[in-house]
């Protein structure tokens, strides 16, 4: 039995009440055993049951659930740092897209790739993710857009699921863009998704979610039923790419569909908002993809205050977001999506375990959550939010287990 005592502030983060509600703890402690959390509360009202479990001084430190990067694109060929100095100078994403480069360059690269080299490069982005206190991360295929490419990126997430310590949750996304092969021939390429990878991936467990891209450029709102359909039907839990570069009606077809998350929603209407909550379906917002791309910021607010679940992840690619730095996506939600550290905070753990339906067992410090913690270095979330450091992360705990400890 551990415990972690002399901590400033501890947010519980429920995944119920508001979004501001963290259920602050100040002079906390906490208990665990076998990687589950057995008690939380003020230290000095810990029960005597608890006086022998081996003692950590959190040192007056800040301490929250594990978080969580609900959005990733974790394996990929390759990386674009030629588009990003393009995009500096003037040219847009579509623009880029539109003369080769773009999804489908990284297509390119990630065929090209062998699963050593794809697994080594995304086991390193792990570590580098870990070190800053991220303990899960929901990973999506849709740089193969192939039979076996697809399945190969899909076969890196299950062999580091073994070999490292965080948590992955696969998302099949080979409805990412249309491969170029397929340009002429459309339904042949659905036909493929829905009628082969589907049910193989299925068979083999090798992902929970099915995401459909659904844009300009991407595919158009039947096609994404189509495909969502035939995902649900084998039993994938849903999930869309939607309203990210331009208003197609994605939202609204997920909730139509019960999707657990609605993903980018930068061009969101009003009329969205209120389906989204009717739904349940949470809004993934990425703040590091509008700004990457200069893009406009999420109406974070307007989805709050209609009721919608915000969650923060870092969208990390190598295309409109290079980046798996998750504390840096929640400070860009603080500056430009105008949501509080607080609202951050449960963005970035509960409400990030409910867009991959993990919220009864992550997320939260609660009895009987697993055991993912992170101890930052601040007294207090408003403090962490405000004192941007290259890694705020003391120490991480991931299923009861010490992964990193600078205490
Ligand atoms: O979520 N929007 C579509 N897909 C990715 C970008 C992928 C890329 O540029 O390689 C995203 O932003
Ligand atoms: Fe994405």
């Amino acid at each position: 039995m551990d415990l972690l005592h002399n901590i400033s502030q501890l947010a519980t983060c429920p995944v119920n009440g508001k979004q501001e509600e963290i259920g602050s703890i100040s002079d906390a402690a906490l208990v665990w055993e076998f990687g589950k959390i057995l008690w939380v509360g003020k230290e000095n009202a810990l029960p005597d049951t608890y006086r022998d479990a081996l003692p950590h001084d959190c040192g007056g430190r800040l301490v929250i659930p594990g978080l969580i990067d609900c959005h990733t694109h974790l394996c990929f060929g390759g990386w674009r740092g030629n588009e990003f100095a393009q995009r500096i100078e003037g040219k847009s994403y579509l623009e880029i897209a539109a003369a080769g480069g773009g999804i489908a360059s990284t297509v390119k690269a990630t065929r090209e790739s062998s699963f050593d080299v794809l697994k080594q490069k995304a086991a390193g982005l792990l570590e580098e993710m870990l070190a800053l206190g991220v303990t899960t991360v929901e990973c999506k295929s849709g740089y193969g857009l192939d039979y076996d490419n697809e399945i190969k990126q899909l076969e890196v997430y299950a062999a580091l699921q073994q070999e490292q310590p965080l948590d992955l949750v696969p998302t099949f996304l080979g409805a990412h863009i249309i491969p170029p092969e397929f340009t002429e021939r459309r339904d042949d390429y659905i036909e493929l998704l829905t009628n082969k990878l589907l049910p193989e991936i299925k068979r083999r467990e090798l992902a929970e979610f099915c995401d459909c891209y659904i844009d300009e450029g991407a595919y158009t709102v039947s096609e994404g039923r189509k495909i969502l359909q035939a995902a649900h039907a084998l039993g994938f839990g849903l999930k869309i790419h939607a309203e990210q570069l331009t208003h197609t009606g994605a939202a609204s077809l997920a909730a139509e569909l019960g999707a657990v998350s609605a993903e980018h929603l930068e061009r969101i209407t009003v009329k969205d908002h209120k389906l989204l909550a009717d739904a349940g379906t949470v809004a993934v917002s990425l703040p590091l993809a509008s700004m990457y791309l200069k893009d406009d910021y999420i109406d974070a607010r307007g989805l709050i205050e209609a009721g919608v679940a915000v969650a923060v992840a870092t969208d990390l690619n190598p295309g409109s977001s290079p980046s798996g730095h998750l504390p840096l996506a929640m400070l860009q939600a603080c500056l430009n999506q105008a949501m509080t550290p607080a609202e951050v905070l449960k963005g970035a753990t509960s409400i990030a375990a409910k867009a991959i339906g993990r919220e009864n067992l992550i997320g939260s410090l609660l009895a009987g959550y697993q055991a993912d913690i992170t101890i930052i270095d601040a007294k207090d979330i408003n403090h962490w939010m405000y004192h941007f450091r290259a890694n705020a992360c003391a120490a991480v705990i991931k299923n009861g287990v010490w992964q990193h400890n600078r205490l």
